[in-house]
């Protein structure tokens, strides 16, 4: 008996301990058969013989019971512990990632401009003739259009050249007063160190009743926004052409890289030309049937700045999905 017990009692596992089951209760199993030799007593020794047997079964029972439920608790705490995630552990492995400097600069220069309550709009990239030139001003044939290199498709529609075309598309859509960006990629045939086939500008326009808006105020937004780009710089404006503009102008600031001493980067010239804009041209006003309005635009390229804020040589590795790149932005 103390024999049955021990057997019970040194079952490790679940599955040791069903043997020791089938060992003890099962058909041909220990009681079964001590069970069977009540047929061969005699009557006398009978009642006792089985209570014996009953008490013995009872213990037994109670102890595997108990067993059972050990092995039990054991077997889940274990797969509880094999299965366990740690999830406060420090994972030091992990990659962060980055925005890209183009997206970075641009979301720079978006929040800006929405600070000064301009909307932010957005057109096709694949654009027609009518609103890429004809109603910026840009006729058919006129030599301005040599400006930016298109690519065409078979059918007469390109992929813009710069994101004017979203002035004409939003002034079409709205009636004044208008107070708009438009950040998105264009598209050139070009390629070389400050030049990519694709690459990004924000375009910006103010249109409100006639008289209302001026050289000056373009003035004052360009200068407070080109500090708030690149800090304490000298500012200066250049008379230029643009077909959508009249006047138009270019806009400097002083080398960055000098402080306008003259270096490489802005040609010994002491600065660095960063945008275009000017008063929108009547012609352009006409083009949209807006009536009794004056307005100023502008258009910059999102990369030069970037190029300028993080000082990148050349433009083409912006653009090579080199992670070693981006790994210097986060
Ligand atoms: N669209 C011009 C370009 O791509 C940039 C530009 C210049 C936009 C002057 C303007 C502007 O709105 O007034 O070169």
């Amino acid at each position: 008996m103390e024999n049955l017990d021990e057997k019970i009692l040194q079952a490790k596992t679940l599955e040791e301990l069903e043997k020791v089951r089938v060992e003890l209760f099962g058909k041909k199993g220990f009681l079964s058969l001590e069970f069977a030799k009540m047929k061969t007593i005699p009557a006398s020794e009978k009642k006792a013989f089985a209570e014996g047997l009953n008490n013995t079964k009872e213990r037994l029972q109670t102890l595997f019971d108990t067993r059972y439920e050990l092995l039990k608790k054991e077997e889940i705490e274990l797969i509880l512990q094999s299965e366990a995630i740690d999830v406060s552990l420090y994972e030091s492995r992990g990659e962060k990632g980055a925005l890209h400097p183009v997206m970075d600069t641009m979301d720079k220069i978006i929040d800006y401009f929405v600070a000064l309550n301009f909307s932010v709009e957005s057109g096709p990239m694949v654009e027609d003739d009518f609103h890429n030139f004809e109603a910026l001003n840009l006729p058919k044939h006129h030599p301005a259009r040599d400006m930016q290199d298109t690519f065409y498709f078979k059918d007469g529609g390109l992929l813009r050249t710069h994101t004017s075309p979203v002035q004409i598309r939003t002034m079409m859509q709205t009636k004044p007063p208008i107070r708009m960006i438009a950040p998105g990629s264009v598209f050139r045939r070009d390629y070389d160190l400050t030049h990519t086939p694709m690459f990004h500008q924000v375009e910006g326009l103010v249109v409100e009743e006639k008289g209302k808006v001026s050289f000056a105020n373009l003035k004052a937004i360009l200068v407070d926004f080109l500090h708030y780009m690149f800090g304490d710089v000298e500012v200066r404006f250049r008379p230029s052409f643009f077909p959508f503009t009249e006047p138009s102008a270019e806009v400097d600031i002083s080398c960055i890289f000098c402080g306008g001493d003259g270096c490489r980067v802005c040609s010994h010239t002491g600065w660095l030309e960063v945008l275009g804009c000017g008063i929108v041209d009547p012609n352009v006003f006409k083009a949209v049937g807006y009536e009794n309005v004056s307005g100023y635009a502008f258009g910059l390229g999102v990369e030069r700045f970037a190029m300028l804020i993080h000082r990148i040589p050349d433009l083409r590795t912006l653009f090579e999905g080199d992670i070693r790149l981006l790994e210097q932005f986060r």
